[in-house]
């Protein structure tokens, strides 16, 4: 009988802290043991498999990504279901997401929408998959519910500080910063100051500007800039992790990483969009720029760049998430597309849904770039998002008897480059953001739970949906608040 179910052999093992050259030993879906290279005889694995001296990681966790949500912004629908959307994630070297379990405001309860939502995912994963709670309403029912959504394995939960159909205001946002400190709940925040972007898109109306590029006028650094600054001070007071996510302005990072120099207990996010595209990409003829409207928008350019860089490679942001949120390009019921009118010939910036695929590019494009050191890239696109959300060392890690054996395998260096192409990817949509960006890695084989679920050369996707489980998540162990005490009025 063979000791182990899977031997990775000949690969460069990266962690979040370390590199060696170790063989990977898997029995039971986990990983089993690291060995120097050679240490353990293939005849002692069911199946190896030979990593050439490429790269072997702990699989990607995208903890950002909008799968089969109800339409938010007019008729716009997420392109992607859970089936289309995690199949496009293991084909991008991501073996867990953590999507989206949204409120209506209209409904007062959390624990109804989290039922719907594991509805949608039930049997439809190739990935495994955890959600956060998107409270749009934070009345008492959802409030007395933070201790439930607990028990049920969610840890963290997602408000908004715009879009009328989502937006809490500060007081709001105080209830649940106070509810998740007691229940150990760490908050996502949309930091964007929703007042400030009503007041400049009718600026921009008065002007009849209305082409897609205007999306970004009407998006103004200072609105995330003081959202930033806002959502600190709120998380200050009530002393309570946050992350800020998916931050595009190195002004915004700059009041996140003064923050962390007073041990304040803020996190954040940034997003291959923010590296890659700039208003020019929402700047092209017609309705072309719809294609790139998500927000925050894309700045400038190469500064603003180098500013979102330095931020991953110094620790500002905690995590590389892909905020997939996927609308068809060509579709004028659901789609972008559903906002060209006779009255307004090249669409109106403001019903454009906002959102870019991104889900299958994220650790290619990341990698492609060059950037960061291959620890800090391990840590960034999957250990921190696991550690930050309670799903640490059993996913986001290569711990002997404690990860599932999630692996990513690159290929050898030396990969013919190649420019993508939307016809390579897995999901659902009629366009990526990012065609003919220059591809010069890409995830060779995805492993999870010991089985190979994508295999680049060799058919690709290789096992059915309903492979991917669900993710019981525990509290943080990156993020808690920096006194232990109970909050107390009193003090201030
Ligand atoms: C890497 O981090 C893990 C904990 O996440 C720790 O157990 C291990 O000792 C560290 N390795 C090195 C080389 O620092």
């Amino acid at each position: 009988m063979a000791e182990y179910d899977l031997l990775v052999l000949n690969g460069v093992a990266i962690t979040h802290n370390e590199t060696n050259e170790y063989d990977i030993a898997v029995k039971d879906g986990k990983i089993a043991k690291l060995v120097r290279r050679g240490e353990i005889s293939i005849s002692q694995a069911k199946k190896t498999i030979d990593a050439e001296g490429a790269m072997v990681m702990p699989g990607g966790v995208d903890a950002h990504v909008h799968l089969d949500e109800p339409p938010l912004f007019g008729k716009g629908s997420t392109a992607d279901n859970y089936e289309t959307g995690t199949r496009s994630a293991i084909a991008g070297g991501t073996t867990t997401v953590i999507t989206f379990a949204p409120q209506n405001k209209a409904e007062p309860s959390l624990l109804k929408c989290l039922a719907a939502t594991h509805a949608r995912a039930d049997n439809n994963c190739y990935s495994d998959y955890s959600f956060h709670l998107i409270c749009s309403n934070a009345g008492p029912l959802a409030i007395s519910e933070f201790a439930a959504l607990r028990e049920a394995g969610i840890s963290s939960l997602k408000i908004y500080m715009t879009y009328e159909a989502l937006q809490l205001q500060d007081s709001e946002v105080l209830d649940v910063l106070f509810e998740a400190r007691k229940q150990k709940i760490v908050t996502m925040i949309h930091a964007e100051n929703g007042a400030i972007i009503d007041w400049t898109i009718k600026k921009l109306e008065e002007k009849e500007l209305f082409a897609p590029k205007y999306h970004v006028n009407s998006h103004p650094p200072v609105a995330e800039i003081e959202a930033t600054y806002r959502a600190i001070s709120l998380s200050e007071f009530i002393d309570v992790p946050i992350l800020i996510v998916h931050v595009s302005s190195p002004s915004a990072a700059k009041h996140i990483s003064d923050a962390q120099k007073k041990n304040l207990p803020v996190y954040a996010e940034t997003c291959p969009q923010y590296f890659t595209l700039t208003r020019k990409d929402l700047d092209k003829p017609g309705f072309e720029g719809a294609k790139c409207v998500c927000s925050p928008p894309p700045r400038e350019g190469v500064q603003d760049h180098e500013g979102i860089w330095k931020g991953l490679e110094d620790g500002t942001f905690t995590i590389l998430s892909s905020d997939h949120c996927p609308f068809i390009f060509d579709n004028t019921e659901t789609g972008k597309s559903s906002v060209i009118t006779k009255e307004y010939p090249v669409g109106h910036f403001k019903y454009i849904p906002n959102g870019c695929p991104g889900v299958e590019t994220r650790l290619a494009l990341a990698m492609s770039a060059k950037r960061l050191t291959m620890e800090r890239f391990v840590e960034v696109t999957s250990t921190n998002a696991a550690k930050l959300y309670g799903l640490y060392p059993k996913k986001g890690g290569l711990v002997p008897g404690e990860s599932d054996a999630d692996l990513t395998i690159w290929y050898p260096e030396g990969m013919k480059e190649y420019q993508l192409n939307n016809e390579m990817l897995h999901h659902n949509v009629d366009y990526t953001p990012y065609e003919g960006q220059t591809i010069k890695q890409w995830p060779r084989y995805t492993i999870l739970r010991g089985e190979v679920v994508w295999d680049k050369d060799n058919g690709g996707i290789t096992k059915p949906k309903g492979y991917g489980k669900f993710l019981k998540r525990d509290t943080s162990s990156l993020a808690g608040p920096r006194n232990a005490e109970e909050w107390d009025v009193e003090k201030f």
